[in-house]
């Protein structure tokens, strides 16, 4: 026990040292005294299930069901999943949390993200984020550290993305790493498979003006889907969005932020069943920095808007990234909260909150491929958040996080 105390304490300090100094050696360091902090604890990795799990009941609280909020029940958290929902369930829980007047909603699913440090994991975890999308990867080496920490968000990540030389808007000042690019077909095997080899779930490549050709994206997506995985494609410009479109991605990550979406590209884009995360949080950024000289916000907005009320797949993300030396700093906005902001932007374009709440949710996870999660439903991960108040009448309440669960194991910070 005592020695048990001391670890933890030694891990503490370490985890302060390791935020002072040399923030690349001391994501190493934070990360591993995570681990070593949590070893005792849960690993959502791992099979939980015991013969006697931790018991905790959500008392008379309403949970978001997907289209709306249940009338007020008890909600189990049964280990490191969702136990019995229900009144009178004749179990005796080891805990009770008091639900009146708050709401539980499936852990949210963060779409679009570029997190590189334990600090940012945890922010996206406090505000409730359970599930990180990340949408490619520079460093795989650290991706592979942030995968599958013990009671933060689970990182799900793309590896390098796909860069074809002389892309416009290459998004860092000293230009895209040349490992990134691909110059022929006959280059398309090997990045693929050096993608897979370093665990990524993911697929992502970037169409843009003066980069792939139509024959060049559809080639990188068919080799995507021989691996299973799912693609997603990065475009902002109208023409690149035709590419993507003409390509068979699955999503397309962005808004075009060059000209008005035509009907042209919405029916496509329905006909072909493509996802849309538009990521309006980065985009209000970039226009607010004087990003899109052809655009104002309000095209940006009913580019989105059209999409929406044809009835197209949407997602929730934002493209929160970390500050690396070389990255855009007007772009940069916290990790989690901008989350919640991203919402708030969606539901200003007009957008429901309940359809909102569910492109943060159930969506993702039916379009990920992560079923495991994403509803209020027995048997499923408890991934949770309990928030006050009621978020389909004011989507601001999402802010109200008062607990957060991953996997069953609540997070403490
Ligand atoms: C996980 O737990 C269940 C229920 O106890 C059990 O049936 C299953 O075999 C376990 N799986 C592993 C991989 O341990
Ligand atoms: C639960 O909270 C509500 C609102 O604060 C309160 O009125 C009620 O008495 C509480 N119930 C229990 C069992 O503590
Ligand atoms: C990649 O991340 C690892 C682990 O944090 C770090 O040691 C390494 O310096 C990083 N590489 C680059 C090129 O930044
Ligand atoms: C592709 O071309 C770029 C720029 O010409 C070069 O830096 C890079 O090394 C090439 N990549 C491959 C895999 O041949
Ligand atoms: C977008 O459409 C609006 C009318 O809905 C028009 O005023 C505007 O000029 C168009 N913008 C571009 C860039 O084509
Ligand atoms: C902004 O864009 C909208 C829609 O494209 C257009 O109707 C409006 O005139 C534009 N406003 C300005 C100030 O350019
Ligand atoms: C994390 O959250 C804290 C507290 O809200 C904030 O001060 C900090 O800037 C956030 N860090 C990142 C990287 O988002």
């Amino acid at each position: 026990m005592q020695l048990n105390r001391g670890l933890t304490l030694l891990a503490s300090i370490r985890l302060i040292l390791a935020c002072g100094d040399d923030p690349a050696a001391g994501s190493d360091v934070g990360i591993a005294a995570h681990r070593a902090r949590y070893s005792k604890r849960s690993d959502p990795a791992t099979n939980l299930t015991t013969s006697s799990p931790q018991v905790t009941a959500l008392d008379n609280v309403r949970y978001f069901n997907g289209h709306g909020l249940s009338a007020p029940t008890t909600v189990l958290i049964s280990g490191s999943s969702i136990g019995l929902i229900g009144t009178n369930l004749g179990v005796t829980p080891d805990t009770h949390i008091n639900g009146t007047g708050h709401v539980l909603l499936p852990g949210f699913f963060e779409s679009h993200a570029h997190p590189g440090s334990l600090e940012e994991m945890k922010n996206l975890t406090a505000a409730g984020v359970t599930t990180t999308i990340g949408a490619s990867c520079q460093n795989l080496t650290l991706c592979a550290q942030l995968r599958n920490l013990p009671g933060l968000t689970s990182f799900i990540t793309a590896g390098l993305p796909a860069v074809a030389p002389g892309s416009s808007n290459l998004a860092t000042p000293g230009g895209v790493p040349s490992v990134n690019f691909i110059n022929s077909t006959a280059q398309i095997p090997s990045f693929m498979s050096n993608n897979i080899a370093a665990g990524s779930e993911l697929f992502k490549l970037r169409s843009q003006n003066g980069g792939f050709s139509q024959d060049m994206q559809t080639a990188i997506v068919a080799e995507g889907h021989k691996y299973g995985r799912v693609v997603m494609t990065h475009a902002t410009e109208s023409d690149s969005w035709v590419r993507a479109l003409g390509s068979g991605t699955d999503l397309i990550h962005h808004t075009i932020t060059d000209a008005n979406i035509s009907d042209d590209q919405v029916q496509q884009l329905l006909g072909m069943g493509v996802v849309n995360v538009p990521t309006l949080r980065v985009h209000y950024q970039g226009w607010q920095a004087g990003y899109y000289p052809d655009a104002n916000w309000t095209m940006i907005q009913s580019n989105v808007r059209k999409l929406y009320d044809a009835g197209a797949d949407l997602l929730v993300g934002t493209d929160v990234h970390t500050l690396t030396p070389g990255a855009l700093t007007e772009l940069w906005f916290p990790f989690g909260s901008s989350l919640h902001e991203e919402m708030e932007l969606l539901t200003e374009v007009g957008l429901s909150n309940a359809d909102v709440l569910r492109m943060a949710t159930k969506e993702p996870a039916r379009i990920f491929g992560y079923t495991d999660r994403g509803q209020v439903k027995t048997g499923l991960r408890a991934d949770l958040l309990l928030v006050e108040g009621d978020p389909i009448a004011d989507i601001k309440i999402i802010n109200n996080v008062r607990n957060v669960w991953v996997a069953g194991e609540e997070y403490m910070g």
